[in-house]
């Protein structure tokens, strides 16, 4: 038995140095959760020495983001039938120096999201008697909100001709998901970006095979985290045996349901290289805007350190197989 008394949770991810094997996920309309939600959340990943991605569907712009930041920071492309916005996106993406980008390919259409069905989830808020109380019960979020810089979807603004508002832009974005999406469309992005590609929302060891066939650096082992397809395979069920797959190839990220620093162990130990967090930071943003994030973050670093501690390893390359318990089903 060995009880290493130094940990090393520190790696590389894409090249990119990162204090923990951790990067935070794309996430829509984040500046809901809190004004300025996405400039917040991305200066809390900066200080933690982990990568931050802007999402398509942001509140912040991505110009917004990189003028409040001090270092690069990852690009979610959504690829919408208006493939002159998506050219656009990855210039702006370019010219703000992004590092990497993460090109979703599960949401060629909209899942069936009852919750936010029956919440009327909107930008901005759909106002149902329902909602305008939750709101008066909250006036600190609705001051943030309101005195953040932007209400609507920064990367848009301006897209949509004589159509300003946010409903408008909503109603496009609606019609704009791309059910044809494919390989082709894949391998234009790839000689279209000149960076890091980054393919998010593969479930299956062909799909994987594939992405590797496009020179990505890395694909995220995803399920959009249960908010596409009800009764889809979960991410880690699937992630061995990608790993096995293509993992020599590229870098196999993982995502969906890590909640705490023994779910990025287990993770690591399926063959992840690193592993996104949504709800897990989405939460501490909501709860407490850059603080909020930073201790979501500094929650999963002490607990990878205390699980890595117990079962012996000294940094995270050294997690494998022998720190899942026998009959760990995957
Ligand atoms: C509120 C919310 C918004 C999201 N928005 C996006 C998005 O705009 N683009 C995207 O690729 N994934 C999006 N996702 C999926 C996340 O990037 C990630 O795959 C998922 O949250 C991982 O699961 P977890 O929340 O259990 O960590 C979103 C997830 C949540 C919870």
């Amino acid at each position: 038995m060995f009880w290493p008394s130094h940990r090393d949770t520190s790696t590389t991810i894409i090249g990119e140095r990162a204090s923990l094997p951790v990067a935070l996920a794309p996430i829509g309309i984040g500046g809901l959760q809190w004004g300025n939600g996405e400039i917040l959340a991305c200066r809390a990943a900066h200080a933690a020495g982990i990568p931050y991605t802007l999402g398509t569907l942001s509140i912040c712009s991505i110009e917004d983001v990189a003028g409040a930041v001090e270092k690069p920071f990852w690009f979610q492309l959504y690829v919408m039938k208006d493939r002159g916005f998506a050219r656009s996106l990855i210039e702006r993406a370019t010219a703000a120096r992004c590092s990497a980008l993460v090109l979703t390919v599960d949401l060629q259409v909209l899942g069936q999201r009852h919750a936010d069905i029956k919440n009327g989830l909107s930008v901005p808020p759909s106002l149902k008697i329902r909602n305008l109380i939750n709101m008066a019960a909250k006036p600190g979020w609705v001051y943030r909100v309101l005195t953040g810089r932007r209400w609507t979807f920064g990367n848009l603004a301006g897209h949509v001709k004589g159509e300003a508002g946010v409903k408008a832009l909503a109603e496009w974005i609606g019609h704009q998901f791309d059910e044809t999406l494919n390989w082709k469309d894949v391998e234009w992005i790839r000689d279209t970006w000149p960076g890091k590609l980054i393919i998010k929302g593969i479930l299956d060891v062909e799909d994987a095979k594939r992405a590797a066939k496009t020179g990505a650096a890395a694909i995220v082992v995803s399920n959009h985290g249960g908010r596409q397809l009800d009764g889809a395979v979960s991410s880690v069920s699937m992630l061995a045996r990608i790993a096995e797959a293509v993992g020599s190839v590229l870098e196999v990220l993982f995502d969906g349901g890590i909640r705490s620093g023994q779910d990025v162990m287990r993770a690591l130990a399926l063959g992840a290289k690193g592993c996104l967090i949504g709800r897990a930071y989405v939460y501490g943003l909501g709860a407490g805007g850059q603080a909020g994030v930073a201790t979501a973050i500094e929650i999963i670093r002490k607990e990878l350190d205390v699980s890595m501690a117990l079962t012996g390893v000294r940094n995270v390359h050294e997690i494998d197989r022998r720190v899942l318990a026998d009959g760990f089903g995957f």
